[in-house]
């Protein structure tokens, strides 16, 4: 029921709640009635945070940091992630350039407060991650959404870059590995990339926040290996398991630092303080050690829910190379009863007790015709889903 009571700004009305809400509003009443649901909508590790971290932020709240740090964060954390820069891929980085920031979700409302402005635009690809397309909306720019199939690994081109730039475009944000594809782009994809983004003098953004999570023989890199001009964001919450905690970062070059810090100051005054102590503890060999035996674990539930998948009869002919995400084309399923994505996620949910995500989340490509499954949950209850779902054709 609308309220008349409330006097909402066109910003707020604009952003639109995510789908999948309803659905796990929906499960939630299920389960209370004792339905089992297995929640394969879910877009976070199912694993909690590692020891180590866990005991290095109860350790900072004993011994009292609980005040603000610095708006850029804490000097010793900033440094930590510029020598992972280092040690993980080679490139020397001035902990200067590194801002951490409330998770990726407070980097890219700095990246989009300081480099859009109202009326510009940003190039996205769709699918993609839903809230950039709102942050665009939020501070007054707009989000110009190219459809991205999946014979171009869904990812946007340089040739996309070329033939949507126009006049009021200021940058694109691309993510590798990407949510919902899990598709990742190739040092020669980021390598094109950035050249077409030079061309148009514009702001190249990568978003890498599932960069741990890459499984196979990639030849990928951080795009600040490819370009030192690039931005890149990053976080705590999905490689390092600290969804939660609430921590991100940004790498932004150097001359861009002080507005990042302004921003940062005024938005939120500062990141987290216990989860960034913590954090500290996020590059330390025995947690590194757990965090690359979590990786594989996620490459063997791919390796286990991607046949099964298409055995059921969801089309995914190229594999997905990172992140816990298998984005399958689902018109096998479509019939008069089901015709898209968002009634085939109902009827899955209450018939087979399995919680999956509609593409109408993630944009309006594909949006009717695929489904997002989360593989963070244990491979035999992937395959218990896959069953049910089976079950119902049968
Ligand atoms: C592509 C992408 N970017 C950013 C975020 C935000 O993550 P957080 O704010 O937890 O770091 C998410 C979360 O799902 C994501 O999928």
């Amino acid at each position: 029921m609308p309220d008349n009571n409330i006097k909402l700004s066109q910003r707020a009305e604009a952003i639109s709640p995510f789908h999948v809400m309803k659905l796990l509003a929906q499960a939630k009443a299920l389960e209370a009635q004792g339905r089992d649901i297995i929640h394969l909508e879910v877009g976070e590790p199912d694993f909690t945070t590692p020891e180590p971290i866990v005991e290095a932020g109860i350790a900072a709240l004993k011994s009292g940091k609980t005040h603000y740090t610095l708006a850029l964060g804490l000097p010793a954390l900033r440094q930590a992630i510029a020598d992972w820069y280092l040690t993980h891929y080679g490139v020397a980085l001035s902990a200067e350039r590194v801002v951490v920031t409330p998770g990726a979700s407070g980097a890219l409302l700095l990246l989009m407060g300081a480099l859009l402005d109202p009326g510009k635009s940003v190039l996205l690809a769709d699918p993609g991650y839903p809230c950039n397309r709102h942050f665009a909306r939020f501070v007054e720019g707009q989000a110009q959404l190219v459809a991205v199939a999946e014979a171009a690994g869904y990812q946007l081109t340089a040739t996309d870059i070329a033939q949507h730039w126009h006049d009021d475009t200021s940058m694109a944000l691309l993510a590798s590995p990407a949510n919902p594809t899990g598709s990742v782009l190739s040092r020669d994809d980021l390598m094109a990339l950035s050249s077409a983004i030079k061309a148009k003098a514009g702001h190249f953004v990568v978003d890498e926040i599932y960069h741990g999570l890459i499984y196979g023989d990639v030849d990928t890199t951080t795009a600040l290996a490819i370009d030192d001009n690039a931005f890149v964001i990053n976080s705590f919450s999905k490689f390092f398991g600290m969804t939660g905690w609430r921590l991100g970062w940004l790498v932004v070059p150097e001359a861009y630092v002080p507005a990042m810090e302004k921003l940062a100051q005024n938005l939120y005054l500062a990141p987290p303080t216990v989860s960034q102590y913590a954090a500290l503890a996020a590059f330390e060999p025995d947690t590194l050690a757990i965090l690359e035996q979590r990786r594989q674990i996620f490459e063997q539930r791919k390796a286990v829910l991607l046949p099964a998948l298409i055995a059921l009869g969801l089309k995914i002919t190229a594999t997905p190379a990172g992140a816990f995400y298998i984005y399958a084309d689902c018109r096998h399923f479509l019939n008069d009863a089901q015709p898209d994505s968002m009634a085939l996620s109902q009827f899955w949910l209450q018939e087979a007790g399995v919680a999956v995500t509609p593409g109408y989340d993630f944009g309006k490509s594909g949006a009717k015709t695929h489904i997002r499954f989360a593989y963070t949950r244990d491979s035999a209850r992937l395959l218990e889903a896959v069953d049910r779902i089976a079950a119902l054709y049968r």
